[in-house]
């Protein structure tokens, strides 16, 4: 009997069917902290499988893959390189790996197309075709595009997030995104239309060029408190690129994995945008202001503070309190303070829980892996919705190194640039106290009315260090 598939090509497909199951049992467990961990692990392996198998058992025209020295030594690279930023990188610093590392799959995808794309014009030209209109052409040319797009616009996110690239807004740069925009799918179109000629590729290398500069336009403008939002819109780039390189080869690994990521990052995206009260269209052209200035005005109000002593008496005869963690706690590594200072309250018989606003820090899901990191038990992280329902009988919030996503003016003042995004209402507590070291602003760089609310005293400081000190004096009353 005659085998349509070769045993070889058999277990090629069914080690992708299988990695493709990791990747997406991987995604699920990424959804709840205690999982994550495993998850990231899983989806490791689905994509250790893949590369593994494909070495071992992929063919062209009957001949095994060549080059395998290459292929392991690039491999090699990227996995020392890989695992020791990931040592290296400071918590406050993964925003940015995670830009540069979303720019390597974006450049990943576009640099398979520039390969495939003189080789398929080769074949066609071979084959007396007077154009290349067909599937194939399409996957390279839009992998190029997006992937191109992804690459320059993460090297630009993370020299903006490493404060090394400041905004550059303007309305002429709008007009310029959008013609630039309008001009790639014409060429993807117009390259379509050209007759194949072998050896003749100038025009994919000016298109990838464009596609670069679109890059950098495209995320030139936006800044501020939006930075998490176009980062997780690159990620979903990247995402689509790598689907099209599964097109591409008919690979249902990448085509799996490059749309897992192309989905989840579309769904993080809108998630963000919802938690922000922005439209995608409002954060692409760039309306949030980094350097925007709000109307308050702080030069005749009255900032009070606490003493550490005052503060243990206050927290220690609470019955109910919330932390509000935000930035600075991760920059103080103070979690675990955090933690120790929860765990002595509750034995003092208070209820202590934890408002998670879900941009505080500066990326997705930061202050959940941060108290993750100090065993705080999930059920006490609650999210922002619950916690304003909640605040108004609660005797005393604290506010941690946090300052944007507790801030007013996004209620109050129609003039800030945060008006409209949703925040934690620390002032419909009875009591705030405010730890942080100093009155400068947060990330979106506006003042902030909490600080000279009546009920609310600031207790100036590192995190660290005022946590150390204010669990000492607890632990004395
Ligand atoms: P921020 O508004 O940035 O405020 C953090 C505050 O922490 C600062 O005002 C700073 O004040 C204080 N701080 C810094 N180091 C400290 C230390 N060692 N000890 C004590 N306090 C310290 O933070 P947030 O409230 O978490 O808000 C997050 C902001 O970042 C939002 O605007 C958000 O949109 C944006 N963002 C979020 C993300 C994601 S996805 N989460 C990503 C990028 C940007 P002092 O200097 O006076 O101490």
């Amino acid at each position: 009997m005659e085998h349509i598939f070769s045993t070889e090509i058999s277990i090629l497909e069914i080690s992708y069917l299988f990695a493709s199951i990791l990747f997406i049992l991987g995604l699920k467990k990424l959804s709840h902290p205690e999982t994550a961990r495993a998850g990231n692990l899983w989806a490791a392996a689905g994509m250790i499988a893949a590369i593994v198998f494909t070495i071992l058992f992929h063919k062209k025209d009957g001949q095994p893959i060549g080059n395998i020295i290459w292929i392991v030594v690039a491999i090699a690279i990227g996995s020392v390189i890989g695992w020791y930023s990931s040592k290296k990188v400071k918590m406050t610093a993964m925003p940015q790996m995670v830009s540069i590392f979303n720019g390597m799959g974006g450049a990943c995808a576009a640099l398979i197309s520039l390969m495939e794309f003189p080789k398929m014009q080769t074949m066609f030209a071979a084959a007396g075709a007077t154009n290349m209109f067909n599937g194939e052409a399409i996957a390279i040319l839009l992998a190029l595009m997006i992937g191109g797009v992804s690459f320059a616009g993460s090297m630009i996110a993370f020299g903006k997030l490493d404060g090394r690239i400041g905004n550059f807004k303007s309305p002429i740069l709008r007009i310029v995104n959008l013609s630039f925009l309008v001009l790639l799918l014409i060429a993807v179109v117009f390259i379509m239309t050209l007759q194949p000629v072998a050896g003749n590729n100038m025009i994919i290398y000016l298109f990838a060029i464009a596609a670069l500069i679109y890059g950098v336009t495209f995320v030139m403008p936006i800044g501020g408190a939006d930075m998490p939002v176009v980062i997780s819109l690159l990620n979903s780039f990247t995402g689509v690129a790598a689907a099209m390189g599964g097109f591409l080869y008919n690979n249902q690994a990448m085509l799996t994995g490059g749309i897992l990521v192309g989905s989840s990052g579309t769904i993080l995206t809108i998630l963000m945008c919802k938690a922000m009260n922005r439209s995608l269209l409002n954060v692409i052209i760039g309306a949030f202001g980094g350097n925007a200035e709000s109307s308050v005005q702080s030069g005749d109000k009255n900032v009070k503070e606490i003493s550490l002593s005052d503060a243990a008496i206050l927290l220690s005869y609470s019955q109910k309190v919330y932390i509000i963690p935000g930035y600075g706690l991760a920059v103080a590594q103070a979690q675990h303070l955090c933690h120790e200072l929860d765990n002595l309250l509750e034995s003092k018989g208070v209820e202590v829980k934890y408002g998670i606003h879900p941009v505080a820090g500066r990326m997705p899901g930061h202050m959940n892996v941060l108290l993750a990191e100090a065993d705080v038990p999930y059920e006490k992280l609650v999210e922002m919705d619950d916690v304003n329902n909640d605040i108004s009988n609660t005797d005393v919030v604290i506010v941690i190194g946090a300052n944007d996503v507790v801030n007013p003016a996004a209620e109050t003042d129609p003039s800030s640039p945060i008006f409209g995004m949703p925040v934690i209402k620390a002032w419909d507590a009875k009591n705030i106290i405010v730890m942080k070291r100093s009155m400068a602003k947060g990330y979106a760089a506006i003042e902030n009315n909490l600080f000279y609310h009546a009920k609310n005293r600031m207790l100036f400081g590192d995190a660290k260090a005022t946590l150390q000190k204010l669990i000492a004096e607890i632990k004395s009353i």
